[in-house]
């Protein structure tokens, strides 16, 4: 446990405004105002009162690295809620582009959508990287507190996982709509430059995807090492054997068609 003195910061001089002062409590309550109505616009609007209180105040620690080890976490949730909203639109996206009118604008914008998707992705693997700056004696300390927590209970990643493949059902009505076949596209992708382009960006999200899980698999690995069992007894076999899923298999598998068809031929030096 640590605990540090109460120290008054400053957290906004409002006497200037006519206002009383408003002080940030230290590390000890995470946050506290004295005044709510004090509050700017900004922090009103994007509730960081409420934001600042979602973590766990110093004295309730088991580790100074708590705190990161929540911040990440609770950031990766809210990744992966703007990460299902976008796979929403891009569905409705790719259904009224297999229609006539405007396809070609919504199929441009499902694309857009596709490539948001997948820098938050992106965005969320880079992050596990600050979790291997923790000691794995830090994560010791705070496995304690987690009763028998998992990550295979994160609500948003149980979400992407039912959500994302919706993507490639409304994808392949499309196709079938314009009589077009994945391999169609990768042998020609002057077949349908559009659908060839927004197949591409499924096949980012779904990489961006699999690099999160092995990015997150060494993190385990290095953490908590490989023969140690996740809290619900699971052998790290699992996360193994999750890190190979596809979310758009058939995209995977029309390259190997593609390349079926390859004969080596001599080194051209
Ligand atoms: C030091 C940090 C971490 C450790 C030691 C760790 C450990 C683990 C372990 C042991 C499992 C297997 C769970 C089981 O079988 O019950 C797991 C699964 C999982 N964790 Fe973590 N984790 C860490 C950080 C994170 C972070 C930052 C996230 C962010 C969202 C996360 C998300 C997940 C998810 C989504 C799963 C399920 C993965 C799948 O099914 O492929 N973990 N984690």
């Amino acid at each position: 446990m640590h605990k540090e003195k109460w120290s008054h910061l400053l957290y906004r001089d409002l006497t200037r405004e006519r206002h009383a002062l408003a002080f940030l409590l230290p590390q000890t309550t995470s946050f506290a105002v004295m005044e709510t109505d004090l509050l700017t616009e900004y922090e009103r609007y994007l509730r960081v009162p409420e934001l600042l209180a979602l973590q766990k105040p110093i004295e309730a620690r088991h580790h100074t690295d708590e705190l990161l080890f929540q911040v990440v976490h609770q950031v990766e949730e809210l990744w992966m809620k703007a990460a299902i909203d976008e796979v929403g639109r891009v569905i409705e996206l790719l259904e009224r582009g297999s229609g006539e009118k405007g396809a070609g604008e919504s199929l441009e914008l499902a694309r857009s959508g596709l490539h948001r998707i997948y820098l938050i992705e992106k965005l969320m693997c880079d992050q596990l990287h600050l979790l291997e700056t923790m000691a794995p004696i830090a994560y010791f300390h705070i496995r304690a507190g987690l009763g028998k927590g998992s990550g295979l209970e994160s609500p948003g990643f149980n979400h992407m996982l039912r959500a994302v493949p919706q993507i490639d059902e409304a994808f392949a009505r499309i196709c079938a709509a314009r009589k077009v076949e994945v391999i169609d596209l990768l042998r020609n992708p002057d077949a349908d430059r559009m659908l060839f382009a927004i197949a591409e960006a499924m096949v980012d999200v779904d990489a961006a995807f699999q690099r999160f899980r092995s990015v997150h698999l060494s993190l385990v690995k290095r953490t908590i090492g490989a023969g140690t069992p996740s809290l619900k007894g699971n052998p790290i076999e699992l996360l193994e054997r999750n890190a190979q899923r596809e979310f758009f298999p058939r995209l995977w598998q029309a390259r190997e068609m593609l390349f079926r068809d390859f004969v080596p031929g001599e080194l051209e030096a």
